[in-house]
């Protein structure tokens, strides 16, 4: 009898085709090329993606035998999820693996930012030595915002508590007595983006969400401040951004998401004051072996017809 056939369109860790084990056709593809992705979906049981891959409703009429859509990390903002629902193909993340890793990267990124280690990086290997010029900031006593306090902004607040920042955040889905048990300030969105020195977006790309953070939001900002995206790109509009630091409006930038991934422009890229890495949230060896091995048991649990519990 031939073995269910699961394809996988991205990078996955090695932790992953082991914990999938040999019960499995394996396959492969470039989830990014529709070209490649949509023939090699036409007798699939199960396809495994990060978040370059657009599993939308072209991809699902495609697929006629799947029946699960494993996406190895959170955002599912690149799958069509009622499309799915629709078509009895069941969707399933890893919403914990990679929290850790992209809090890490954020506290990494409000570092950098402070202290211009990108700018003072690229200075000193093009063969100056500069020191005043990259005169930074402490994060000691400086105002955290966090807009959009779930799994990773807690993770970031209680990161920038070791830092003794004050940390407060805007989310209309959780209560302040919730907030407080973080050691955060509940505010409005308004009052978070003119008390902070650091603003930080950690909620989904959504309808809601996109450009949220734009140019009426960059009115209301101190102009020192250094805005962090590592959520998804177009949460924070970039084009809007860079109009911002380049009238300073805002002082500077970490961003790890863009509005169109891959890619290698930006307005962003033209500030000294921005420091860019390419979607590394979630790239850690911790994270993928995480992910991975948790999509691959669910993948398991769902083609052998068992329950697939909550990640
Ligand atoms: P989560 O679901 O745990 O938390 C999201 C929070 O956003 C929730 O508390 C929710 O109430 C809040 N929220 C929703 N709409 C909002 C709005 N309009 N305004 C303010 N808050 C709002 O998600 P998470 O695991 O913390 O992930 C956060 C983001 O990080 C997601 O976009 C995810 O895709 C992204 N992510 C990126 C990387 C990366 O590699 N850069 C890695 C992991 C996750
Ligand atoms: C996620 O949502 O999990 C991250 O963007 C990381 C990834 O795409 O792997």
């Amino acid at each position: 009898m031939s073995k269910p056939v699961v394809l996988i369109a991205e990078e996955l860790s090695p932790a992953t085709i082991e914990a999938l084990g040999p019960d499995f056709e394996i396959r492969h593809v470039d989830g990014a090329s529709r070209s490649d992705l949509l023939p090699a979906l036409a007798d699939v049981d199960a396809i495994l993606v990060r978040s370059a891959t657009q599993v939308d409703a072209e991809a699902l009429e495609a697929a006629k035998n799947l029946k699960i859509v494993a996406r190895a990390g959170v955002g599912l903002d690149n799958v069509d999820v009622p499309a799915a629902t629709r078509a009895g193909v069941m969707v399933v993340n890893a919403p914990t693996s990679n929290i850790i890793s992209a809090a890490e990267l954020t506290l990494a990124h409000i570092l950098a930012s402070a202290r211009n280690i990108g700018a003072g990086n690229t200075s000193l290997k093009a063969g100056e030595w500069k020191r005043s010029k990259f005169t930074g900031t402490e994060l000691y006593e400086k105002t955290l915002g966090i807009v959009g306090l779930g799994r990773i902004g807690a993770l970031v607040a209680a990161r920038a508590a070791a830092f003794d920042m004050k940390v407060v955040a805007y989310d209309p889905y959780i209560s302040s007595a919730r907030a407080a048990q973080m050691g955060v300030q509940l505010l409005s969105l308004d009052e978070v983006l003119s008390e902070s020195d650091f603003i930080t977006v950690h909620m989904p790309k959504t309808p809601e969400t996109i450009g949220l953070i734009g140019e009426e939001a960059f009115n209301k900002v101190k102009p020192t401040v250094r805005i962090i995206n590592v959520a998804r790109g177009g949460i924070v509009d970039e084009v809007a951004l860079a109009n911002a630091l380049a009238d300073g409006r805002v002082g500077g930038a970490g961003i790890d998401v863009f509005e169109t991934e891959p890619t290698t422009e930006s307005p962003l890229f033209d500030f000294d004051s921005v420091v860019v890495t390419p979607h590394l949230g979630a790239s850690t060896e911790e994270a993928q072996e995480k992910a991975g091995v948790a999509v691959a048991r669910s993948v398991r649990l769902a083609l052998s017809g068992e329950l697939v519990p909550d990640a």
